[in-house]
């Protein structure tokens, strides 16, 4: 079975967690893409969705699934997303699509947070396979990059990627991340930084693990 395969047993099987007549928060990246087709199934049984990105918005809007802003909801009942890595106390790295500000927004908005991945996104340690992407206000990157390498990161500016905010990217390589909610609390403190792709402060309460043989569900 491959990834892709992986992805869409993870996202079918998130349909369970969907409450009828709810607004459900959903995130970005292709494991949410395989939701969002999931999710365009049961359109009907859905009042409609809050997105973490402008690319979702657009997917779900396609599946004629109503998007809502964020600003006019109160609370989800779940927020279903992906993850870059996920450590078994259901702490994640994200933003590997640059879309870590407003999936922190949306998962907040939540009383359920549904992590979907496939396998090789499981680690023991998170930093071990994926580098951890820092948001930054433009003006801010040079000396927010000397700051995470004064920490013990290499960061590298993503050529090319502007988020739905304005802002910029920096993947920052060799941070093995030992204590993740200090170092979450730790980056949010520079200034500059919008949002660090760890979250651990609002980690997941549900997660589904897409297998060859079949989905593994961790809660
Ligand atoms: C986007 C994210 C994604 O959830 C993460 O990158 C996983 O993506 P994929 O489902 O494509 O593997 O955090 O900012």
């Amino acid at each position: 079975m491959n990834q892709l395969e992986m992805k869409k047993l993870a996202a079918q099987a998130a349909l369970q967690y969907v409450k009828a007549d709810t607004i459900v928060g959903v995130g970005s990246g292709s494991t949410v893409n395989c939701f969002i087709e999931a999710l365009g199934t049961i359109k009907d049984k859905i009042q409609g969705a809050v997105a973490a990105s402008k690319a979702s918005e657009e997917l779900l809007r396609k599946q004629g699934i109503e998007v809502f802003n964020a600003n006019d909801v109160s609370s989800l009942d779940i927020y279903v997303d992906g993850a870059d890595e996920i450590n078994p106390q259901k702490m994640m790295i994200k933003g590997g699509g640059a879309a870590l500000t407003r999936e922190k927004i949306v998962a907040a908005l939540a009383k359920k947070f549904i992590c979907i991945v496939d396998s090789s996104k499981q680690v023991d340690v998170l930093g071990s396979t994926f580098p951890l992407p820092v948001e930054v206000i433009p003006m801010a990157r040079s000396q927010v990059g000397r700051k995470l390498a004064a920490l013990g990161g290499a960061p590298e500016y993503r050529e090319g990627v502007v988020t739905d905010n304005g802002n910029v990217i920096l993947d920052v390589h060799n941070f093995t991340i030992l204590n993740p909610v200090e170092m979450e609390k730790e980056l949010n403190n520079i200034a500059g930084v919008v949002t660090n792709g760890i979250f651990a402060l609002r980690g997941a309460d549900v997660v589904i693990v897409g297998t060859p043989e079949g989905a593994k569900i961790i809660d």
